[in-house]
């Protein structure tokens, strides 16, 4: 699949649940069925194993699942509907639930472990204080936040355009008020494109209040 293709999946996105409705999940650019390896080798190295463990903006599930593997208790949200009645056929173990991050009805406190993974990186610089805010509120004292997010060095992709780009300063200066900033590791989204996109892999701890 190349570039183009990428750019006409992308039109389609300003209704995620109609993009979801009449598309299979196996082609979206960002459908990866194993665990995305960065968070496969932080869980790993750390020996990270049980815990609430929200996976944000699930869309196609297959990151909620292989969460599931460990032994976490996994949900799984996205504002799309239609990604959600899908992702439900993956497993009964995992509550899969429509959710809005921006406008969240997730309980304080909830997750010790949040994975965004493509979803921060859509936002306009003016909603990110509300993401930051709702992140804050739902992670429990000291709880982490995976955020892979497209990177500024990414070339082949415009520079005014939906997912946002952004630098290592952006994502310091969007969350350092309120978060540790313990790494920010330049890495790749692998999906169901040819060529892999450059990202930013970030890994945060929630200051205690
Ligand atoms: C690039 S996709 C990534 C999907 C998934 N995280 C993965 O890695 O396969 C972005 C997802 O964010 C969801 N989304 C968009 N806006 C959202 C919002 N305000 N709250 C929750 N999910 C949202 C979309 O429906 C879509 O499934």
């Amino acid at each position: 699949m190349t570039n183009k293709k990428l750019d006409n999946s992308k039109e389609d996105l300003s209704d995620w649940n109609d993009y979801y409705k009449k598309t299979d999940v196996k082609t979206m650019p960002w459908y990866e069925e194993n665990l995305d390896h960065d968070i496969e080798n932080e869980i790993k190295s750390n020996n990270y194993n049980t815990g609430n463990f929200l996976d944000l903006g699930t869309g196609p599930g297959t990151q909620a699942l292989q969460l599931s593997k460990y032994n976490f208790e996994v949900t799984g949200t996205d504002i799309s509907q239609s990604a959600i009645e899908k992702a439900k056929n993956l497993s009964n173990e995992i509550n899969f639930l429509i959710d809005d991050i921006l406008n969240s009805k997730l309980p304080d406190k909830k997750f010790d472990f949040i994975l965004d993974r493509g979803i921060f990186h859509i936002f306009d610089i003016s909603q990110r204080p509300q993401y930051v805010k709702q992140i804050k509120r739902i992670l429990n004292d000291e709880g982490i936040l995976f955020l892979k997010c497209m990177s500024v060095n990414e070339k082949n992709l415009p520079d005014d355009d939906m997912p946002h780009k952004l630098s290592k300063q952006e994502i310091v200066d969007s969350f350092n008020a309120d978060f540790d900033i313990q790494r920010i590791d330049d890495s790749n989204f692998r999906g169901t494109l040819e060529s892999e996109f450059k990202a930013l892999f970030t890994i945060l701890k929630k200051k205690s209040d």
